[in-house]
């Protein structure tokens, strides 16, 4: 089987990271073409210096990671450190990356890259707010239709929002991106807070990364730890949801997951819903049907991917 080639479009994040892990331990069928970062999370200057901590982690310090926008298209940033901490990364110790930060913006080298390789043969998967993918699409036109599809993490239905009552993090940070991206004709599959918080994290589950008794372990072990400390006081639930690693594991595991193809419009005008991705589940609309919005995941399947993959970095 020839690797899928993918853009990873991402603010990390502890969970970003583990996504990132999750496709490098995976080259059999990923081959990761550049990661760009986007301000979200944390402010651009620690997303990236966080994605090459990631790589350098993951022993790929050939992976090209980007620079991309520093704010949302229309909006000031809003960030998670009271989720993910000052770094975006917090958790264990670690040390400043030594590889380099490619010198290109990562808006150029998504365009840049749909226009080098064949038609239909790349998939962006978003991790963060939709800021650079909008804004490629927005500067050329062009690279539209030569995506093969957009696997991305963002929105909700019935979990309704995380970072508001009614809206995603992700989607409510850059709404105005968010509209560009599910407006414009792509192949949309979206993880939304529906499935990622079906994903949580156990006692057994984080065991499992420590037992494997290597640096990468250790760091998604101590990650996974101090992320869950944040919706375990919020929702009361058993441990935390790895909302971006399921972006990947649907990659290599579509069974996985299920949901539906309907229609999904992201509300931009009203201040008390702003960012909610309005989610047409029962059909109730004539509106065009432009993303796939799954509803459950097989978290057995999925933490036992995790495992076995993150093992052989
Ligand atoms: C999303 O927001 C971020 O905090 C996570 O990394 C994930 O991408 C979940 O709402
Ligand atoms: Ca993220």
């Amino acid at each position: 089987m020839t690797p899928r080639k993918i853009i990873i479009d991402t603010d990390p994040g502890q969970d970003d990271a583990v996504a990132i892990l999750l496709a490098l331990a995976s080259p059999e069928e990923i081959e990761v073409l550049g990661i760009t970062a986007v301000a979200g999370n944390v402010p651009l200057a620690l997303t990236e210096r966080n994605a090459r901590i990631v790589c350098e982690l993951a022993g790929r310090r050939d992976v090209k990671v980007f620079a991309g926008c520093d704010r949302p298209l229309a909006r000031p940033l809003v960030t998670a450190e009271h989720v993910h901490g000052k770094t975006g990364l917090d958790g264990p110790p670690m040390a400043e990356p030594t590889m380099p930060l490619q010198a290109q913006h990562g808006v150029d080298f998504i365009i840049e890259t749909l226009r080098r390789e064949a038609p239909g043969t790349v998939t962006l998967c978003p991790l963060g707010p939709l800021t650079n993918v909008a804004t490629a699409f927005e500067r050329a036109p062009d690279v539209i239709g030569r995506v093969a599809q957009i696997v991305l993490m963002g929105g909700a239905y019935f979990e309704v929002g995380n970072i508001t009552p009614a809206a995603e993090f992700n989607i409510f940070v850059d709404p105005e991106a968010a509209k560009i991206v599910f407006g414009a004709g792509v192949p949309l599959t979206v993880m939304p807070l529906d499935v990622t918080h079906k994903a949580l994290t156990t006692r057994e589950r984080i065991d499992a990364f420590r037992a494997m008794g290597s640096t990468v372990g250790d760091h998604v072990a101590a990650w996974t730890d101090f992320f869950e400390r944040f919706d375990m006081e919020k929702y009361g639930s058993e441990g935390a949801p790895l909302h971006d690693p399921c972006v990947i594991a649907f990659l290599i595991r579509p069974e996985l997951f299920t949901g539906r193809l309907i229609n999904v419009e992201i509300e931009t005008a009203s201040e008390l819903t702003l960012g909610m991705t309005v989610a047409d589940w029962w059909g109730i609309t004539n509106r065009p049907r432009n993303a796939k919005f799954m509803g459950e995941i097989a978290a057995e399947g999925f933490y036992a991917l995790l495992a076995e993959r993150l093992a052989r970095l």
